[in-house]
């Protein structure tokens, strides 16, 4: 693998492959399933010749100002060598000089009703912060198609919707979120955790099992409205409070956007998410469940 620091060397290596790239952005810190990312990259490229490439930088522009910026943990050695494992061509890992060697003034601002919502509600101005570095490294990597983690659902939600807005012609592709065996979605922020508190993670994903099981029995059974949608909203908010949790949201929505789903649309069986936003002591967790 050939790990890369400039946008000068990016251009030169880039134009000599065959074909245009297939692209997995991440901030490092990698784990198995990001992993996954790059190896489901590899299958897109298949015998096409695209380099598969990854990005590692961590975004200054999408934390904010008490998030965990200057503690994001950076292991650029030891990502370099999973990547290579994992079949990946290219590493651009540019210096924060060199993606934005002058201050960040054009920024790429997502529709409100998509981007202040959820995550967006939490943590203002993050999906610009996102959706800025992610077209910038769209412009310099060129690829063809690029894959994104289910974990972070909504942030998939609002990259297809950059890309159609814009017209940009890359392929996105969803990869499914992988778990520790417990049920724990793996996240780079896991490592924040005590012994206690890891023990204590697997009840985010257990919470949004039990919402799933209870969504599907309470439709089955026809009593499925946005009445009973609230009430276990609420119910899965206050059980994880009871268990020393400070929850953002627990909330169900429609795959489609991310709005919540009438009552005529929860009894026709529209597909639904549960995403749910936690803090665990000063770690904060987020996942979510198709339902
Ligand atoms: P990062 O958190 O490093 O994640 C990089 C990619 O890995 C994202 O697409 C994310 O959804 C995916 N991912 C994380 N955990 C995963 C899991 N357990 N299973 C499957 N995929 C997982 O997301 C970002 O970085 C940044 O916002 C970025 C898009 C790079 C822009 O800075």
């Amino acid at each position: 693998m050939k790990v890369i620091h400039t946008i000068a060397e990016l251009r030169a290596t880039l134009s000599a492959a065959p074909a245009a790239p297939v692209f997995v952005p991440t901030m490092g810190n990698l784990h198995d399933g990001h992993l996954d990312l790059i190896r489901r990259a590899r299958e897109l490229a298949g015998e096409s010749g695209s380099p598969v490439v990854a990005s590692i930088f961590v975004n200054r522009l999408q934390f904010g100002p008490n998030e965990d910026f200057d503690t994001y943990p950076r292991t650029l050695q030891r990502d370099a060598e999973l990547l290579t494992a994992a079949g990946c061509d290219i590493l651009f890992a540019p210096s924060e000089a060199e993606l934005y060697p002058e201050p960040q003034g054009y920024k790429v601002v997502p529709p409100s009703e998509l981007a202040d919502i959820l995550e967006g509600a939490f943590r203002p101005g993050f999906f610009t912060g996102v959706c800025t570095v992610v077209h910038k490294l769209f412009n310099l990597v060129q690829p063809r198609a690029a894959v994104f983690g289910k974990k972070d659902y909504q942030q998939l939600m609002v990259i297809r919707n950059m890309v159609r807005q814009m017209g940009l012609p890359i392929e996105i592709v969803g990869g499914e979120t992988l778990r520790a065996d417990d049920g724990l979605a793996l996240s780079s922020r896991n490592g924040y955790l005590s012994e206690a508190e890891r023990a204590e993670a697997v009840q985010l994903s257990a919470a949004l099992q039990a919402v799933r099981a209870q969504i599907t029995q309470a439709r089955d059974a026809g009593r499925l409205d946005g009445g009973a949608v609230l009430a276990l909203e609420e119910a899965t908010m206050a059980g994880l409070r009871g268990r020393g949790w400070v929850p953002d949201y627990v909330l169900v929505r429609r795959q489609r956007d991310l709005l919540p789903a009438a009552d005529a649309e929860l009894a026709a069986g529209e597909p639904l998410v549960c995403l749910a936003a936690a803090k665990l002591g000063k770690t904060r967790l987020i996942d979510n469940l198709e339902i």
